[in-house]
């Protein structure tokens, strides 16, 4: 569920022989019309919801001072120690691109010190050098909030209430919600001395990479999908029985709240995610319906000492990210959240020298009204097959006849193909009273 990435192997370089067609470097993709029309509609409705509970749109930076993610994020973090794409620019500087948004958002108001709470949302590429495949990209996106300022749990409630609206809303309906607390600095501290003592223990049962490196971050083995980690970890001591009153009582609030606005959750006292920032309510949303190895669809929580770890005033603060791509898979594999390409209004076909196609597009558009035509004197049979294709529930015709006397031909390309004679300088108006049924939909999702 958190995400997690296996040793990776040194991928086959291939170098450029200068010839042959280029192509999109392996886990990276483009996201193609009518694809894209989903992640507009995505992103929209998200920044609608986002906006309503007062998260304002923040754009930072696609790389960063490399150290703020060492010291943000964690440097003995898979995602830092394995996965960052870090390289020192032409200057010496040492720089990565951003693996996440949270770091980036919290070094911002760092920065920028605004009133708190200060509630951003964003939209970004995140890059990590993993094996791609199905649902695992090295440049993926996010959907995101944060929120600095309060460390109040209803906040928490209405952060994970915002994610678990956006799937709702979807369509989705097979999600999983885990939430955990990681306690703060000081129950963390016993949980982790108390981990640290089951793992000695059991140090001959881990897989390899742990049997190593346990030491350094044991909280890692808990996340770890290899079966002898995840063997040692059926017996490990759970951090839910080492929270203080203080924790305890914050994450009571919190599984509350989410009860009080129906939202359906299961306390994971093993869930840890894969940053290390995190402390006290962490959250993670599972789409049941992929193959567990790339199910998360969204997760977060709370960092109340991050703002401190870059170098700002304790501050506390909580987020979430959700990866689109794998969102949109979700959807696919639920069957939900189809989205129809839209149709122009009209279709201008020009018999004559496509002046007439030029001149009135371009006033239906100033009009608000979508507009297609075709280019390169194409026949007038080509031209209606792409009028049929698009969708348009109208075509304006304008031959040599209609040229001279001033009008336009509207063929209805739908419902029997009425026709009408329309005077040229009301085709518009026209065209608008009729746009109320356009709601026909082209080719694709
Ligand atoms: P994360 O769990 O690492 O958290 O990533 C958030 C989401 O991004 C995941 O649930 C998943 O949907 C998607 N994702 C992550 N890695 C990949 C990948 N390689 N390919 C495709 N999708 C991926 C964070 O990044 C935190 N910044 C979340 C957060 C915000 N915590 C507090 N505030």
């Amino acid at each position: 569920m958190a995400e997690h990435h296996q040793d990776e192997g040194t991928e086959r370089v291939r170098p450029d022989d200068g010839r042959g067609p280029l192509q999109a470097p392996a886990g990276t993709h483009d996201v193609l019309w009518p694809e894209s029309l989903r992640w507009e509609r995505l992103v929209g409705e998200f920044a609608r919801r986002a906006e309503l509970a007062g998260f304002g749109l923040v754009i930072n930076p696609m790389f960063e001072d490399a150290a703020l993610f060492r010291r943000g994020i964690g440097g003995e973090s898979d995602v830092v120690r394995k996965e960052m794409y870090e390289f020192a620019d032409r200057g010496g500087r040492s720089v990565a691109l951003r693996p996440e948004g949270t770091a980036s958002i919290v070094r911002a108001f760092v920065q920028h010190r605004p009133p708190v709470p200060w509630k951003a949302w964003y939209v970004t590429p995140a890059f990590r050098y993993e094996r791609p495949q199905a649902g695992r990209y090295k440049q993926h996106h996010q959907l995101g909030v944060e929120v600095l300022g309060t460390d109040d749990p209803d906040l928490d409630v209405e952060v994970i209430a915002l994610a678990a609206g956006l799937y709702r809303w979807l369509g989705l309906r097979q999600v999983d919600l885990a939430v955990n607390s990681m306690g703060c600095g000081a129950c963390r501290g016993a949980y982790v001395a108390a981990l640290l003592a089951y793992l000695e223990e059991h140090r001959a049962e881990l897989c390899d990479e742990h049997r190593q490196r346990y030491r350094a971050n044991p909280l890692r083995v808990l996340d770890c999908k290899r079966p002898p980690c995840r063997a040692v970890v059926e017996g490990a001591p759970r951090i839910t029985d080492y929270l203080d009153e203080d924790c305890a009582a914050h994450l009571a609030r919190v599984r509350q709240g989410l009860d009080a606005l129906g939202i359906a959750h299961r306390l994971e006292p093993r869930l840890v995610r894969g940053l290390d920032y995190y402390t006290r309510t962490t959250f993670e949303f599972a789409a049941l319906s992929l193959s567990s190895a790339q199910n998360a669809i969204g997760g977060g929580g709370r960092y109340d000492g991050l703002a401190e770890a870059v170098g700002g005033p304790p501050t506390p603060g909580i987020g979430f990210g959700i990866g689109i791509e794998r969102l949109l898979l979700a959807c696919d594999a639920e069957g939900v959240f189809a989205v129809p390409a839209p149709a122009p209004a009209a279709f201008v076909v020009d018999l004559t020298d496509g002046a007439a196609a030029r001149d009135l597009v371009a006033e239906l558009r100033g009009a608000g009204l979508g507009a297609l035509r075709a280019y390169d004197g194409r026949s007038p049979k080509a031209q209606f097959r792409q009028a049929d294709r698009s969708g348009a529930p109208v075509a304006l015709v304008v031959g040599p006849e209609e040229l001279a006397g001033g009008t336009v031909t509207a063929r209805l390309l739908r419902a029997g193909g009425e026709q009408e004679s329309v005077p040229r300088a009301s085709v518009v108006s026209w065209v608008a009273g009729h746009a109320g049924g356009a709601g026909e939909t082209r080719g694709g999702t």
